[in-house]
């Protein structure tokens, strides 16, 4: 396995067959070069995201997520400009210097309100990076936010396996055209995140491996991996959440595959284990994103049951990360924490 390892950091790649031994080895080898790895490049800094949950309207309606349009139960809400920029004041006085703004995709939010928002938050705040995570739109508007000053976007393709895909989502959402959305927004030049689950129902090890392949063929700068965990009012309310092991493998492996990738140690993570983002953080994950939304939101943002976070202010929780990655030896920096592949 050691050998194995060791090939994985030197080449960056390995056969099926081999990727897949590897996500479910035991072996502490594998973190441990995946933290070696992450110190290399980046010491013992982690960077740091504000997230700010805008909107919990979704139209969608993904199979695992509490804010699918066909769950009924679900509280909505929608923040105004003026409460989005306090979130990014608040923040940057807590040494924030990258927002990310969040929601369901929401139609509501048309190209000229976002383009509003953007332009707003980098005109306050010129040194900050505004990343944006609203799902799929299409290239022109997409070109119109990135052109209002947008700087990055996350959009997780959830698996890159066909058949899986259509497992989680219903038949009006398509695998090409997330992975076609993708594509736009680094031909338009944002810093793109992608990302899946781990543990989805009917995900197997080699959609993992898809998952990575696809990774390699794209070449984010960032990639977020989380645990499924059920949400009670979802079709997949009675299934199993994601394993721990394979979340922090599979965080390792993608370290080692790509040195400079911005990898956060997820909300999800912390949820399904509550020291899983230090675990996160030792197998090789760089940035932390915790919470900046108003507190009458967070509990309203569940896109899973017993998500953590939600009782506590942006105060609270910056403080609190902070705590958690001083006791791993680790160090929050105030920086944008831009990707750089030098
Ligand atoms: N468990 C874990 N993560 C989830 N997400 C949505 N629903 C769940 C769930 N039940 C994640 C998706 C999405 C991100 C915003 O939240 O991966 O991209
Ligand atoms: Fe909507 Fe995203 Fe949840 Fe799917 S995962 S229902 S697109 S918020
Ligand atoms: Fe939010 Fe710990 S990070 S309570």
């Amino acid at each position: 396995m050691r050998e194995l390892i060791d090939r994985l950091e030197r080449d960056r790649l390995l056969t099926r067959d081999e990727f897949k031994a590897v996500l479910v080895c035991e072996d502490k080898y594998l973190h441990e070069r995946a933290k070696a790895v992450r110190e290399r490049v980046f010491g013992n800094k982690i960077y740091m995201r504000g997230l700010i949950e805008f909107t919990s309207y979704c139209k969608r309606n993904c199979y695992y997520c509490g804010l699918r349009t066909g769950n009924t139960d679900a509280q909505r809400y929608r923040l105004t400009k003026d409460e989005i920029l306090s979130c990014c004041a608040e923040g940057y006085e807590l040494g924030f210097r990258t927002f990310v703004l969040q929601g369901g995709e929401d139609p509501y939010y048309t190209d000229e309100i976002l383009v509003d928002i953007v332009r707003a938050i980098k005109y306050d705040y010129a040194d900050c990076a505004v990343t944006l995570s609203l799902g799929e739109r299409d290239y022109k508007s997409l070109k119109r936010l990135r052109d209002a000053g947008a700087d990055r976007y996350l959009l997780r393709q959830e698996t890159s396996n066909e058949e899986h895909y259509a497992m989680l989502h219903p038949s009006d959402m398509m695998l090409s055209d997330r992975q076609k959305c993708l594509k736009n927004l680094k031909e338009i030049g944002y810093q793109v995140g992608c990302g899946f689950l781990i543990g989805s129902p009917g995900q197997t090890l080699d959609c993992i491996v898809d998952d990575l392949l696809f990774i390699k063929d794209l070449d984010p700068a960032m990639v977020g991996i989380g645990p499924f965990i059920p949400h009670s009012s979802t079709p997949f309310a009675g299934e199993k959440r994601g394993d721990l092991q394979l979340t922090l493998n599979t965080l390792a492996v993608l370290r080692l595959i790509n040195p400079h990738l911005l990898i956060p140690a997820t909300t999800a993570l912390g949820s399904l284990e509550p020291t899983g983002r230090e675990m996160g953080v030792l197998a090789g994950a760089n940035v932390v994103m915790p919470n900046l939304s108003p507190e009458y939101a967070r509990e309203k943002y569940m896109l899973y049951d017993n998500k953590i976070c939600t009782d506590e202010s942006a105060q609270l929780c910056r403080g609190c990360i902070g705590r958690r990655m001083n006791s791993i030896g680790c160090e929050i920096v105030v920086d944008r924490g831009d990707y750089s592949d030098v």
